[in-house]
């Protein structure tokens, strides 16, 4: 009779001896991501770290699926490995069939390889390869574009020494429309913890933020702050942030205040709190532009308000509404534009307004000199001349 610890450190000894063996094999492809175009042949290198000690079937999967009849690529055939063989790599022949976004994982029936889920290749079926290129040049003009806009303003304000014409409801919103946004980007792309969350839930997806958003919303903040510190050293008349305005923004920031309570006591996720400051700034895009143009409207001018600025936020604007439709036809997916109203409404809508500023500046108001311009100084120099009649009499 063999003694029961004898039979603990036998079962202890194969333990060990099977974790010895090859029970740490990794897979990885010779890419992350892809871009090829329809009927085009690319080789992609699978690899496994150590042979294994068993035979296994290397099984693909499409987006998660052994077969797709819809799926982009042709089937790749599955692998057979041969434990004695001593390979470690094979070739794989990835061919375009139908545009569209598709990913290739592996599957497998041995328990040696680990986390065969993390190896994963994105494929991007599309019908033109150039097409790619300029989209990607599309992409660095707009956000080009869009980030020179703000400096038209600057230098119109500082020009003038006078911020008169230039709304600041209008400021009071932008700022609060990219501070949300900088807290979003700068959550998603640079706190760990988010990122991972976000993964969890897209376990194969992108990051939605990337480098380039982060670093034009802190720039945004940046240049809008100086635009309003600027209100504050010119002339500016009678202009304030209306009431409106206040209530709106405080709202916005109360909101904010209240769901960081909610998520510290861990109510609510650090993910799903980032995505209400995304809200904020749809919001804010939906009506920062309004007060302007109803400034303008009254003022019958557009004096004081850069049309500089408008014609590059418009630039920017169509831009990136062509890089959608071109993307979107590229890899035959207007589930991303249809799909998702909001990118493209609120694209589609700043561009509107940015029309109706033109039609102000170039064609209603023609560069006029505002009626109440004389009127305003008037009301200062009155006001001073009282004050200091005050005080010299
Ligand atoms: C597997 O190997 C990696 C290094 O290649 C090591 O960091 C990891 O801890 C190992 N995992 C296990 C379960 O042994
Ligand atoms: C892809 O190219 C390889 C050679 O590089 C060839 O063996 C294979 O048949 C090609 N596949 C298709 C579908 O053209
Ligand atoms: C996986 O399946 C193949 C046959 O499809 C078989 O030869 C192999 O032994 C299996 N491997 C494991 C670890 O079950
Ligand atoms: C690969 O294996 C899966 C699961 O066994 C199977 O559904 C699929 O048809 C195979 N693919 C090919 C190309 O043979
Ligand atoms: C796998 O085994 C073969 C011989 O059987 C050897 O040449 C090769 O280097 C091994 N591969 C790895 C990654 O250890």
């Amino acid at each position: 009779m063999v003694p029961e610890k004898y039979g603990f450190i036998l079962l202890y000894l194969i333990a060990i001896w099977d974790l010895g063996s090859g029970e740490n094999v990794t897979v990885k492809f010779s890419k992350s991501s892809l871009d090829i175009e329809v009927r085009e042949n690319h080789t992609l290198i699978i690899t496994l770290s150590d042979n294994l000690t068993r035979d296994a079937d290397l099984i693909f999967t499409y987006s998660d699926k052994y077969e797709d009849v819809y799926s982009n690529i042709l089937p790749i055939p599955n692998i057979s490995i041969d434990s004695k063989e001593g390979l470690t790599s094979w070739q794989i022949n990835v061919v375009g069939d139908n545009p569209g976004h598709v990913i290739l994982g592996l599957d497998s029936n041995s328990s040696e390889i680990q986390d065969i889920k993390k190896a994963f290749v994105r494929i991007d079926v599309v019908h033109s390869s150039p097409l790619v290129i300029i989209n990607a040049v599309i992409g660095w003009i707009y956000f080009a574009a869009w980030s020179v806009s703000f400096y038209p303003q600057v230098y119109v304000n500082w020009k003038r020494k006078s911020v008169v014409g230039l709304n600041f409801d209008f400021l009071c919103y932008n700022i609060t429309g990219f501070l949300a946004y900088g807290f979003f980007n700068v959550g998603m792309y640079w706190v760990k913890e988010v990122s991972d969350e976000y993964f969890r839930h897209h376990p194969r997806g992108i990051n939605p933020v990337q480098l380039n958003d982060v670093i034009f919303t802190l720039h945004a903040v940046l240049i809008t702050s100086i635009t309003i510190f600027q209100c504050f050293l010119y002339e500016r008349g009678t202009q304030r942030v209306s009431y409106v305005c206040r209530i709106l923004v405080a709202a916005a920031w109360l909101f904010a205040g209240i769901s960081l309570v909610v998520t510290l006591v861990k109510k609510i996720t650090w993910l799903t709190y980032l995505y209400y400051f995304s809200y904020i700034k749809l919001g804010v895009t939906l009506i920062k532009y309004v007060p302007q143009a109803w400034m303008n409207y009254k003022r019958k001018s557009t004096m004081g308000w850069s049309i500089g600025n408008v014609l590059l936020d418009f630039t920017g604007g169509s831009l990136s509404l062509l890089q959608m439709f071109l993307l979107s036809y590229n890899s035959d997916d207007w589930s991303s534009i249809f799909g998702d109203p909001t990118k493209f409404g609120l694209g589609f809508f700043s561009i509107l307004f940015d029309i109706l500023f033109i039609i102000q500046h170039y064609c209603l108001y023609g560069g006029k000199n505002p009626y109440e311009e004389i009127t305003d100084k008037e009301v200062e120099i009155n006001a001073s001349t009282t004050e200091s009649s005050r005080y010299s009499y």
